[in-house]
């Protein structure tokens, strides 16, 4: 039987996860990269032309779009792909309002293009085992959920400021595991933050560190701690807690050993940045979004869950400036 032909896809901006994008994109053989929209010599060297993005918008020969641009270009490009006919693959978040997320996301559903929104976290190969555990009834009825993300070093200036902050950011990604793992309503929200890593961010009223508590409507109970700043690596594990047993997704490092002598136990330093701990997940995520459009199947995770992941952060802000709980639901 002749294969079908390769989903043919642009990639929007070819920063840090444009890149990672691109390399999943080239290197899955039901796709095909044809442009990047950002001139950077790595995502062209996959062979692709680089163009404008009128250009990508207007070409016939794009099925679809990868947005990896600025947190605050998001839902302009997937409004404007989405009536040019193309289906939206879109860096999380779609914006860091969530009244301008539900606005786009009637735009992408009048157009009746797909739209995914990257919590790559999903397509963890770690945190998917994890969930599978959770699915088979391994730990029975979860009752605690402890999710640790800590980022190596701080971001660019340019990048926080275009952000969105840390919990639209950051935290976005816990919140929508989080949802991912729970399979119910989160019913509230309390964090608190400090700007530990950089003092400087007070002024503005940034934060770089966070524990946020959500309760879900069973009463089961999330705690995830966000840092941007972790000197030993990109700390990024899970421990779920039910009334069978317990599920943990730990640390990974580049070689899985341990060497003892007699100053102790070392083992080799955890991988660092998003770049290296999430190409699998990236490679994944492009997989499905590529398998969805190819067969016309729903996308997932979709424009709704990138709402309710906004909602949550959005809960996270507000409690911070309240100083205690807030009633959500997402
Ligand atoms: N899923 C994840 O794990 C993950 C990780 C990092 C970043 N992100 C998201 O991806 C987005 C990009 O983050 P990054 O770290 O790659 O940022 P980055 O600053 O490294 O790269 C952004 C790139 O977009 C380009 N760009 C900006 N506006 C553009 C426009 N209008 N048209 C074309 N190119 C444009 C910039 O020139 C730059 O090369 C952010 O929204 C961020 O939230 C997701």
């Amino acid at each position: 039987m002749a294969r079908p032909a390769p989903i043919r896809l642009a990639v929007l901006g070819a920063g840090r996860i444009g890149q990672v994008q691109a390399r999943a994109i080239a290197a899955n053989p039901g796709a095909r990269l044809v442009a990047v929209a950002d001139a950077l010599p790595e995502a062209a060297a996959h062979g692709a032309a680089v163009a404008g993005v009128e250009a990508i918008a207007a070409d016939p020969r794009v099925d679809a779009v990868a947005i990896c641009t600025l947190t605050d270009t998001h839902a302009d490009l997937i409004e404007r792909f989405a009536r040019a006919g193309k289906a939206v693959f879109c860096e999380k978040p779609v914006d860091p309002d969530a009244g301008r997320v539900r606005a786009c996301l009637e735009v992408v559903r009048a157009c009746g293009v797909p739209l995914m929104v990257g919590c790559n976290r999903r397509f963890d190969p770690h945190f998917r085992a994890l969930k599978a555990a959770i699915d088979a009834g391994r730990i029975g009825r979860i009752e605690q959920v402890a999710i640790t993300s800590r980022d190596p070093a701080p971001l660019p200036a340019e990048y926080v400021a275009r952000s969105g902050g840390l919990f639209r950011d950051m935290t976005i990604h816990d919140v929508d595991m989080a949802r991912f793992l729970l399979g119910e309503a989160v019913v509230s929200g309390h964090a608190v933050a400090s700007a530990l890593v950089d003092p400087g961010l007070r002024a503005s009223g940034e934060v770089d560190t966070a524990t946020v508590v959500m309760v879900a409507e069973s009463g089961t109970q999330v705690v995830i701690s966000n840092a941007r700043r972790a000197v030993y690596g990109h700390d990024q594990r899970i421990e779920v807690a039910g009334s069978k047993g317990m599920v943990a997704a730990e640390n990974q490092r580049a070689a899985d050993i341990v060497i003892a002598d007699a100053q102790g136990c070392h083992a080799p330093p955890l991988l660092d940045v998003f770049m290296t701990r999430c190409t699998a997940a990236d490679a994944a995520e492009i997989a499905a979004f590529l398998e969805a459009v190819a067969t016309g199947a729903p996308v997932s995770p979709g424009g709704e869950d990138g709402l309710a992941a906004l909602v949550l952060a959005e809960a996270a802000r507000a409690s911070l400036a309240s100083g205690g709980p807030v009633a959500v639901r997402a």
